[in-house]
Formats: structure tokens, sequence, C-alpha cells
């Protein structure tokens, strides 16, 4: 197939554009814009799809613009970047309405995406890189690209902080002067997997994570020396991965991933509304920590008619919403898988002097205990799952709590449709869904929705508001 003029007729969930052409397959085209006519050059086939890329529009779209890294395609990470911020916003917004009505979901669609605070560059406080071979045999450090398995070098990224930006250079040549090969799992050979990245919004401060394929002293020297030439690292971590696939960190469903310490302290401090937060190698944290700050104040007002309810935290992290929510409330359960997040849950609260108590498990195992803690109290729930969003059977345990309101953080619109088309079904009612951007450049959305259930829960029982802190 040659250059062709095409029209584009809507976003695929990813951030390509698409349209049906006339032999019955999709068109999918990278930096297209649904509406825009534009020269479209073939670079792929198969049975159900043929892929190209935009290469030219007599009249360009109003929101299109020249991408602002020199990467865009061959890294693939932010394949919105060829539009303005309004198209940026409008694009998200079709993709959420999208997902929506593919699952017949009739709820109050944003207007507007609430802007990311520290602005639509440099807000990503957290890098996860790949490492692999430059064509000349090298260590290079950076993203998988865009369709491949080749690591693409980031070094000016326009969405990590600047901090990070340059950190990924001094660990690349750490790596290359020290002999760092990357690992390859298939022959058990080389030493370095991934490194992760994660800087505090509130002070700064750096921490990362070298994921090996075997320990040895080399990860320890390449520690050392980031150590020693940038003051913002406060330590370095070590994780051992030998397992296959594209995990990051090996570990077994329920089971902590092991860090092991190579230098300084790692561990950082963030802030949400207030609370401060401290945060380990492996435990999650929201990228865009601005965007986290603006929620968690929302979710407090959006909760505020419930105030003398009890809060489940589900999904919770190292108690970021959970401590914020029961500053609020008096009292606060969470749930998390991660051994060590709970840890962290728990000293935090105490950082604080915040009354919350921490379940470790998966949410669906922990449940029924949450629902003994809490019966009678009309607790309010909060949700904020992976990607996957809510587990088969969850939805149903979190009604057996007698809810008085769920507040539902998603960061899949796919999934958060799915899950409310099942909640509406079961008689609940979507009371507001509000947009945020905490992934500009991307096709990624974060939304806030709160729901009611079919009738509201009998309260016999006073919420616990506990001076002592577990
Ligand atoms: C999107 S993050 C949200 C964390 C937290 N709310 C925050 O904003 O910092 C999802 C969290 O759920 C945890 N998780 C994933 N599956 C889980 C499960 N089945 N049960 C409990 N926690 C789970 C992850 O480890 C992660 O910490």
């Amino acid at each position: 197939m040659s250059t062709k003029l095409l029209t584009p007729e809507r976003w695929t969930p990813w951030g390509e554009a698409a349209l049906r052409i006339p032999d019955g397959r999709t068109a999918i085209i990278w930096q297209g814009i649904p509406g825009e006519r534009a020269w479209i050059t073939p670079t792929g086939a198969g049975n159900n799809q043929v892929h190209g890329r935009w290469s030219g529009a007599d009249h360009p779209h109003p929101h299109r613009r020249d991408a602002p890294c020199p990467k865009v395609s061959a890294c693939g990470g932010c394949p919105l970047m060829h539009l303005d911020l309004p198209g940026q916003h409008q694009a998200r917004l079709s993709m959420l309405r999208a997902a929506l009505d593919f699952e017949q979901v009739e709820v109050p669609l944003p207007q507007t995406v609430v802007p990311s605070p520290d602005g639509d560059e440099h807000y990503r406080h957290v890098a996860k890189l790949a490492v692999g071979f430059a064509p000349s045999g090298e260590t290079r450090l950076g993203a998988f690209g865009r369709g491949t398995h080749h690591v693409v070098p980031i070094p000016g990224c326009n969405v990590v902080t600047p901090t990070l930006a340059k950190l990924m250079s001094v660990v690349a040549r750490g790596a290359r002067d020290l002999g760092l090969r990357p690992f390859e799992v298939e022959t058990g050979r080389g030493d370095l997997r991934h490194v992760v990245m994660r800087q505090s919004r509130k002070d700064g401060r750096v921490m990362i994570t070298l994921v090996t394929g075997r320990g040895g002293k080399l990860p320890r020297e390449l520690a050392e020396r980031i150590q020693d030439q940038d003051g913002a690292v406060t330590g370095v971590a070590m994780h051992v991965n030998e397992q296959p696939g594209n995990a990051i960190y090996a570990a077994e469903p329920g089971e902590a991933p092991g860090f092991t310490r190579l230098t300084g302290t790692p561990l950082l401090e963030e802030e949400l509304a207030g609370v401060r937060l401290r945060v380990g190698p492996g435990d999650f944290f929201q990228a865009n920590p601005g965007t986290a700050d603006r929620i968690a104040r929302d979710l407090v007002a959006l909760l505020a008619p419930w105030r003398s309810h009890p809060v489940v935290d589900l999904y919770c992290g190292v108690g970021s919403f959970t401590l914020v929510l029961a500053q609020a409330h008096g009292w606060a359960f969470g749930a998390e898988v991660v051994p060590g997040a709970v840890d962290r849950a728990r000293d935090n609260a105490l950082l604080n002097h915040i009354s919350a108590e921490f379940a470790h498990g998966k949410v669906a195992d922990v449940l029924p205990e949450m629902k003994r803690r809490t019966e009678g109290q009309g607790p309010v729930v909060m949700v904020d799952p992976a990607r996957r969003g809510l587990e088969d059977g969850v939805i149903e345990s979190i009604e057996d709590l007698q809810p008085a309101a769920l507040a539902y953080l998603s960061c899949n619109p796919r999934a958060l449709a799915r899950d409310l088309a099942i909640f509406t079904r079961r008689g609940w009612t979507v009371r507001s869904l509000q947009a945020y951007d905490m992934f500009p450049q991307t096709a990624h959305l974060e939304t806030l929705s709160l729901l009611l259930p079919p009738s509201a829960p009998k309260v016999t029982r006073r919420a616990p508001q506990r001076r002592r802190v577990r």
C-alpha cells in the first residue's frame, strides 16, 4: 500500500488514531488525529489491522503541533505529544467517553480535565528504565522502543523531572565505565536489568533501585559512584530478579520482593495534602505527586458529607489516601498486598500521629476482616486498584460492608467503565466523575468517581476514634 489520504474516525485506547478501511480492516495510525484528513504512510499489515504513520496534512488539525521531543516516535511513551494541551484533554475525554459508551454506562461526563499542577512537562517523579545493548554493543539505559524490545536512550526526556533526566546519564555512564552488561534471561549472563529512580516532590531527594540479574560487587560499585556524583541521591538499593518476563520485580504473589541497601538510606519522604509519607524501594507511589496532592484534597471535600463515618481504603499503597482521609474522618483501615508498603503505611500513621490500621493481603482476602471491624458503622469506601480494575468478587464484598458511599480512583477508563457498569446494574448511582491529568502527553487518564449505594446503610455503631495508633 502506498501513501494515502485518509481521515481517522476515533482514538484507540492507546492514543493512536483509527479508522475502518474499505477491505474491512482497521487502520491504526501513529500520530494521526481523528477528523484530520492526512497523508498516511503504511508501516505494516496483519489480518485484521494495517498500521501507518502520519506524514502530513494539507489542513492540519487546529490542535496539532510539532511534538517537542525528537524521540517521540522511537520511544513511543508519549503518543499524544503531537497535540497541544487542550487537544490532549479532548482526546483523553473522548477515550473515556468511548469506554463508558462501550459498557453502556450513563454517567455525568466531565467537561474538562484538571490540569497537572506541575505543568505538562517534567511532572513525572519516577523513571523505570530498561537496560539493553546499543548497536555498538555498549550498555545503554532507556525505554523499550515503540513496538520493539530495543532500548532507546531518553536522556532529554520531556516528562521526567530534570534531576531524573540528568541521573539517567550518570547511571548509564557509570554502568559502561564499570563494565556492567545488560542481563540476559536466556543465558543468565550479564548484570543489570532495570533501574528505577524516584524523586521526592517534597524535598527533591532521589532514591534509586538497581534491578540486577544476579548480585555481585559491580552493582555496589555503581551505587557508590552514583551516590558520590550526585548529592540529591539519598540512597541506592538492589533487587535481584532472575525470572523470565518483563516484570521489574520478582516476587511470588503476596511475598515481599527483597531489597538490599547498597548505599545511603534508600527511603524518600513525600507529602500529600499535608500528610508526610515515607516511600521505600518497590512501593507504589503516584508518578505525578502534584496531581496526587490535588486528588487527595478533592477526595476530602468529596467525602465531607460522611465525616462521621470510618474509611476503608482498598489498594492503599503506603497509606497515601488512607491517612489523608483518616485525618478528616477520625479513623481509616487500609488494605495492601505489598508487605513493605504495609510496613511503611503503619510507620506513616505513627509519623503523622493519625489513627489508622492496615491489613496485609489481597483485598478479596482481607475484606471479611474489614466487615467485622466496621459492622454497623456505614463506612465510606475508597478504591484505587491497579490498571486491571476490581477483581472478581470485590464489588460484592464491598456491598457486604454496607457502605455509605464509594470513591473510585482509576487510572484505566476501560476497567473503570466495566466496573461502573456492574455497580449501576446492581442499583448504585454514579453521582460524579472528575478527570485529572496524571500523565500529560500520554493516553492515560486518571478519574475520580463518587458512587452511592442503592440504599443508605443503617448506622448502629459509632466509628472508632482511636488514640492509640497500631
Ligand atoms: C494504583 S496503586 C494505588 C496505591 C495508593 N492508593 C496510592 O495512591 O499511593 C494500587 C495498589 O494496589 C496494590 N495491589 C494490587 N493488587 C492488589 C490486591 N489484589 N490486593 C491488595 N492490594 C493490591 C498495589 O501493590 C498498589 O500499591
